[in-house]
């Protein structure tokens, strides 16, 4: 079986699919792993760990043996088909609603397409579950963003120049992300205040030491995530939000629904009525913003402030992400290899539903 990864490296990429430690284990399960060089440099992983841990570090996948098992921490590319195996997989944050023609068309060619999105976020899964680890790394890079853009002190400290007050922090969108945003700015000595649709989330924000804001609730679909909202409820969450945004130093927002558009949660007239200075990071941005005016990778201004659509977050903390992003696969891919062989078996409880393409029928 042969393992291979890819340099994905960009501007905005800085993240590996595995780790030297993750090699380590790909290689006891039988694997021979190919690693392109400089894939881990930026997240603090050097070829030479990668040789250390019995991986051949080559300059191109595409020179050597065909791959039988791919994994990627971004979508494909339409190269990585020539390097795939004939029934190879791929297996990745593979961004499958987006690529579905791809997938479907490389399905009939025998290719397999795994996507860590789809793995179920249940209990036995969590090991799995690269959604919330890459969500939790970019709920943390949020704040420490949104701190070092800040001028100003996030906890109180009284000095004999005077005393200083406390940055108050709003999160709006209370999931992994957003927990682990509140959690962050909570250590660093901030006010925090925070809101979700979701209204159990009202006790998970108050065990963090969070203060929740009364407004609208609704109960969560069937597989645990929110409903989008209609224009009338959403304008009820902004007039009861619109004090809170007010008073914030620091926003961050991370309120998603599955194939939806991200919900507005904060208009114009409530950016125009926030302190010059302030600053509000949008981590929806990419799927149509909680803010309006906001862009992805971009910074604008505001009446004064400042608004950041960043879709980087992970990427920033790119060694710990990286890490946990290859517990992840690896943890998945050990329920794949059977006697030394990799079998995609559809019937699995936790692979199942992450296979994409050949559909079960077609395999059958
Ligand atoms: P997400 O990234 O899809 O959305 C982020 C947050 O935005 C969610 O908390 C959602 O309720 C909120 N939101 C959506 N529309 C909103 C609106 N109009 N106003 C305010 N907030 C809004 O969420 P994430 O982080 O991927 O988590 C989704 C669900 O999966 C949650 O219920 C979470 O508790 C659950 N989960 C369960 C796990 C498990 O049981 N092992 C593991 C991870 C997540």
């Amino acid at each position: 079986m042969h393992l291979g990864i890819r340099n994905e490296l960009s501007e905005r990429e800085h993240r590996v699919a595995a780790t030297p430690a993750t090699v380590s284990s790909f290689t006891e399960l039988g694997f021979s792993v190919s690693v392109e060089t400089g894939a881990g440099a930026p997240a603090g992983f050097p070829d030479s760990a990668y040789s250390e841990a019995g991986a051949t570090v080559v300059p191109e996948l595409a020179a050597g043996a065909p791959v039988d098992l791919l994994i990627r921490i971004t979508p494909p590319t339409e190269s990585d088909r020539s390097l795939l195996a004939t029934n190879g997989v791929i297996v990745g944050l593979i961004d499958p609603a987006a690529n579905t023609t791809v997938f479907a068309e490389w399905g009939r060619d025998g290719i397999t397409s795994v996507a860590m999105e789809m793995v179920p976020r249940s209990t036995l899964a969590q090991s799995m579950d690269a959604l919330s680890s890459q969500a939790t790394a970019a709920g943390y890079a949020a704040v420490l963003l949104g701190v070092s853009t800040l001028p100003k002190f996030m906890p109180m400290l009284v000095t004999p120049a005077g005393t200083i007050p406390p940055s108050t922090v709003l999160v709006l969108g209370v999931g992994v992300a957003g927990l682990q945003a509140i959690a962050t700015a909570k250590r660093l000595g901030a006010i925090v205040y925070a809101y979700d649709i979701r209204p159990e989330t009202k006790e998970q924000v108050e065990s963090l030491g969070a203060r929740f804001i009364e407004a609208t609730t609704e109960e969560m679909d069937e597989g645990g995530y929110a409903r989008a909202v209609d224009e009338e409820t959403a304008e009820k969450q902004r007039e009861a939000l619109a004090s809170a945004v007010a008073d914030a130093d620091l926003i961050i927002t991370t309120a998603q629904v599955p194939g939806r558009s991200a919900p507005r949660l904060i208009d114009r007239s409530m950016v125009e009525a926030m302190r010059p200075g302030s600053l509000i990071i949008d981590m929806a941005a990419a799927s149509g913003g909680n803010v309006e005016g906001s862009r992805p990778d971009e910074t604008i201004e505001v009446a004064g402030v400042t608004i950041m659509g960043p879709t980087d977050l992970a990427s920033r903390v790119a060694t710990d992400s990286s890490r946990m992003f290859g517990r992840n696969v690896l943890e998945l891919v050990k329920r794949m290899v059977v006697d030394g062989s990799l079998i995609v078996d559809h019937d699995d409880p936790v692979v199942g539903p992450a296979i994409v393409a050949p559909s079960k029928e077609a395999v059958e």
